[in-house]
């Protein structure tokens, strides 16, 4: 083979092996995101909420709390299946150097949890995701897709309950989202375009206003 024709054939090689090369390489996996948090109240949320995040994704939430107090977290926005789950500490620095405690699990959307209480100094959260695929839960009627979550923290006394008002998409009858007001003294539905009352359960095809009931199998639109 001539000079010329080695290195052609090189160069085809190469091309032809790029590929295979690229798909095998790791996608780098996202990190900024997540936090540390020690105010009596706050918020937080996947990267982009409502929108998509990148994965994967490895994000820690770490909440403190003063000596003698709880940390609950409100799930008022939570849209997730898998990848998201919880640690109680008495401290934690980083991955190396922490003092953990208990697991407190998977947090998923299909446990229709409402809340996650810890009466330990850190609560850790922690998403690790390699792909979405079916680990967001659509909500597939109006069109919407949420991908991820975005909930309040908040600092209480041990032998608090936790509050009455509290909401999640469930409450909002999938027609809207709960918020927390601001100072969070409040929490409660704000409806999406077209449907309202306490739980968002009245629009299209449930107003008592305009004596439309169309309701599964034509029932009564429920309070
Ligand atoms: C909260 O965190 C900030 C920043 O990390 C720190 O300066 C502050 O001392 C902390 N406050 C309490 C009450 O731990
Ligand atoms: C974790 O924190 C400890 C104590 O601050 C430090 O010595 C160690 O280098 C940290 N490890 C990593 C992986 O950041
Ligand atoms: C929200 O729904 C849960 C059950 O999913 C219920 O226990 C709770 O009382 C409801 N909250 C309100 C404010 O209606
Ligand atoms: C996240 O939740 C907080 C508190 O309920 C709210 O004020 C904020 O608007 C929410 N952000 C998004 C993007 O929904
Ligand atoms: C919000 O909460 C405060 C204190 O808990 C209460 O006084 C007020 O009436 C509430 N507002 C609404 C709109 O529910
Ligand atoms: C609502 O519809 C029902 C049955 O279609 C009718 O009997 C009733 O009079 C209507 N009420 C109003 C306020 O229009």
């Amino acid at each position: 083979m001539t000079r010329a024709a080695s290195w052609l054939c090189l160069i085809l090689l190469t091309i032809t092996l790029m590929p295979t090369h690229c798909d095998k390489k790791a996608r780098p996996v996202f990190t900024k995101c997540g936090g540390r948090f020690n105010d009596t109240h706050g918020y937080f949320h996947t990267p982009n909420f409502p929108r998509r995040f990148p994965v994967p994704i490895r994000c820690q939430w770490i909440i403190e709390a003063p000596a003698g107090k709880a940390i609950v977290v409100y799930l008022t926005q939570f849209y997730l299946r898998a990848g998201l789950t919880a640690s109680e500490h008495a401290y934690f620095v980083n991955d190396t150097h922490h003092y953990f405690i208990k697991d407190i699990g998977l947090i998923s959307f299909d446990k229709r949890l409402l809340y996650v209480k810890s009466v330990k100094p850190v609560l850790l959260l922690e998403l690790s995701l390699d792909e979405m695929a079916n680990n967001n839960m659509r909500v597939m009627d109006y069109y919407l897709d949420v991908f991820g979550f975005n909930v309040t923290y908040e600092i209480i006394d041990q032998d608090e309950e936790f509050r009455s008002d509290l909401c999640s998409v469930y409450n909002c009858t999938f027609n809207g989202d709960c918020y927390a007001s601001r100072e969070f003294l409040n929490y409660s539905c704000q409806c999406l375009p077209g449907f309202y009352g306490e739980k968002c359960q009245f629009g299209p095809y449930c107003d008592p206003k305009a004596n439309v009931s169309l309701c599964d199998g034509g029932l009564q639109c429920s309070q």
